[in-house]
Parts: C-alpha cells; structure tokens; sequence
C-alpha cells in the first residue's frame, strides 16, 4: 500500500502520519486521536512539569494501547545574564507602559525545561514506543536510559550534517524539518538559522546522507506534501500546523483566529518569544521588536519577560505579545477530528499515489 514501509515497520504503525508534538496546543486528548486512527500521537513536555506528564501519560495509556511519542526539548539550560535581561526589559518598557504594567515588578522566568534525570524516570515508568527529541539529544547516559527502554529515539535534523551527527549518536530515524516549518527549528550544531533549507531541498539530501529513515517535516498539511515526501525518499511525514485546525488542539483564541485567514506570506522566524528562532504568524511584537533581535536574552529566556504583555492583553482578544506559531502551509488546514484529519491525509495520499502509478 505504502512505497515504503520502513517507519511503518519500525514504530508499529498503520499510517506514516506523524502528529507533531506541539508544545501548548496538542495534550493527551490529541495524542489518543492519532494513535488510535493509526498515526503516531505525539505528546509534547516541553511546557509541562513532570506532574502534568505523569498525569497526561495515564491517560493516554488507559485510553489507547496503540504506539505513541513522548518528545523533550534538550537544550542546555543558560546561565542567568541579568544585564542582558535587564536591557531585554528595557526594550519592552514602552509596551509594558502601554498597557499598564509595572515594568520593575518581578518577570516570571521561562517553564520550557529541558530533558533531565526526572523526565527520564517518566520515560521507564510509561515505556512510551517512541521518544523524539528536539534541538539535538541529551547527554549519552540519558540516552542510553531512553534507549534501555526499548524505545525507539527520534530527533529533528534540520541539515544533512545534524542528521548524520544525530545517526552516529543512536538516532533509530531522523526528523528533516524543512524551513517552511511551524515552531521552533530543532537546530542545533550552529545557531545561523539563515541557511536551512527547505524541505524539498532538505529531504532527499538526508536520505543520501543516513542509513535510517527519514521523517519529513515542514509545510506538508495535505495529500499532495505527503506523496511529495514519499516521492523524495521520506518513509512517513510528521506534520504540525495543520493540527492545530483540529477541535482536539488547545489553541488561543487570538491564535486560531489568525490561522483561519493565514497565507503563504504570513510567517517569519522570529527569536522575540524565547531566544531560539521559531516560525509563527507576524503580529506586532515580530513586527516591532524583531522579528529576530540581538537583545533577545538565550533560550528559553527571553520568555520570561513578554509573559506579562500576553498575560494582561490575550484576556482582551489580542494575538499582539503572543507567539502564533504556524507553517508557511496554514491556508491548507482544514478543520476536523485529528483522528478524520490523520485518515483523511492517508486516504487522499493513497488515492494521489495510485494516480502517479497507473
Ligand atoms: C505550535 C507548534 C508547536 C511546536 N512545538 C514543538 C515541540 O514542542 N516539539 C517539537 O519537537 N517540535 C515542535 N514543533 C515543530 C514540529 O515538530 C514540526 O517540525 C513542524 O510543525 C512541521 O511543520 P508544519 O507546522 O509546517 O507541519 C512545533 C510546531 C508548531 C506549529
């Protein structure tokens, strides 16, 4: 059915359909969706403690016995740099200003945290099949933990190089994310996000580059993106934004409503939400600050200080001080049940595919 069924094979799926783990919008009630329709649910922990996910993950184990993903950030977590953040603050005060708010009361600091020993344990307690990571892997005995499990481990490359790096390290298959992607970029052997390259340009270059399969990522919301990826040598595609049209995605308000209407044209990379570039929808902090500033503090930093200005304005409607992450493929999006989404994408895949073989 498939022209290539090696991640099929490998993490015991029905379809090569990847929902990406999607900090903030995607929990247990997303990840159970996919995996029972037959792709890979994937629950992402980068913005919770390890309490939520302890509790998420016994939900998803009581509801669904079929495979799913676990994915952590494993950025290192920087030193405290209070001038840098104090001119950060500083660049912010007229906006703080604007809406009301103290600049000098205490910011809260950033709750992205990085895979560490705690984690782990969730890891040997729910066994999870797959656990992806993103911006590179953790520190090898960490990894030699996850791997103990059984788990099959799964990180982002965003060049051929961080692909081969991550091969060489364990990785049981490679994540390519493509520029057009939403989110965070998972790079992590330079922070010179100028040169990564498109997914179409990105994927057949991986391919070359490792032995194991590769996952393609960026830009791919409809049939056409996922018989594409196949065509370029990827076994499965793992696809974002075009979840966050689903009823199960907990996305704001002001979010949603700027995805609705968002085209081709509508994104940037922008370092102004917590230090490490990351796609989303432009809105005005992207446009005034940035969309990429030198005073952002390091990752996940840079956060703490605009937390305040989304606080006090996303209560009033306003997507202004918010991060509106989204792929350059939004307009694609359609709204329905991530289980129908997640079918419906393989269906349509396998109908174009029959097309191109007659
Ligand atoms: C709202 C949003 C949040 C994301 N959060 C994560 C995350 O927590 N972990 C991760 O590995 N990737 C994250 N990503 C990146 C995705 O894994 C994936 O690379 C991307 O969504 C693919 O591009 P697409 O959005 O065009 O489908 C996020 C993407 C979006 C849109």
């Amino acid at each position: 059915m498939w022209p290539d069924r090696r991640i099929l094979d490998l993490l015991g799926l029905e379809l090569p359909i990847l929902q990406a783990p999607m900090a903030g919008p995607v929990d247990s009630e997303m990840v159970i969706a996919v995996s029972e329709a037959g792709g890979l649910g994937g629950l992402p922990c980068a913005l919770m403690t390890p309490e939520k996910a302890r509790a998420e993950l016994g939900i998803i184990r009581q509801r669904t016995a079929r495979p799913i993903n676990i994915n952590f950030f494993c950025h290192k977590q920087p030193e405290d740099d209070p001038a840098r953040e104090a001119a950060w603050k500083r660049r912010l005060e007229p906006f703080y200003f604007e809406l009301g708010i103290d600049p000098s009361a205490p910011a809260p600091r950033s709750a992205r945290a990085p895979f560490d020993a705690e984690f782990c344990d969730i890891v040997e307690e729910f066994r999870p099949e797959v656990v992806s990571f993103h911006f590179g892997l953790p520190d090898a005995a960490l990894l030699d933990r996850v791997k103990a499990t059984g788990a099959k481990v799964l990180s982002s490359a965003t060049t051929a190089d961080e692909a081969v790096w991550l091969e060489e390290r364990g990785c049981d298959a490679i994540i390519a994310q493509g520029a057009e992607a939403g989110g965070h970029r998972g790079i992590f052997l330079t922070d010179d996000v100028a040169n990564q390259p498109g997914t179409f340009a990105l994927v057949p270059q991986v391919v070359d580059a490792v032995k194991v399969p590769v996952i393609a990522a960026g830009g791919i919301a409809d049939a056409r993106g996922v018989v594409a990826a196949f065509v370029l040598g990827a076994s499965a595609v793992q696809i974002g934004t075009a979840y966050l049209f689903c009823p199960e995605a907990k996305v704001a308000a002001p979010h949603k409503e700027v995805l609705r209407t968002a085209k081709d044209d509508h994104t940037a990379l922008t370092n102004v939400f917590t230090g490490r570039p990351a796609r989303g929808i432009v809105n005005r902090i992207m446009r005034e600050v940035g969309p990429m500033s030198d005073l952002a503090p390091a990752f996940p930093l840079a956060g703490g200080a605009l937390a305040p200005l989304r606080a006090k304005s996303e209560p009033l409607g306003s997507g202004d001080f918010m991060s509106l992450w989204s792929g350059q493929a939004a307009r694609l999006g359609r709204e329905m049940p991530a289980a129908e989404l997640t079918r419906a994408l393989a269906d349509e895949a396998q109908l174009l595919l029959a097309r191109f073989a007659r």
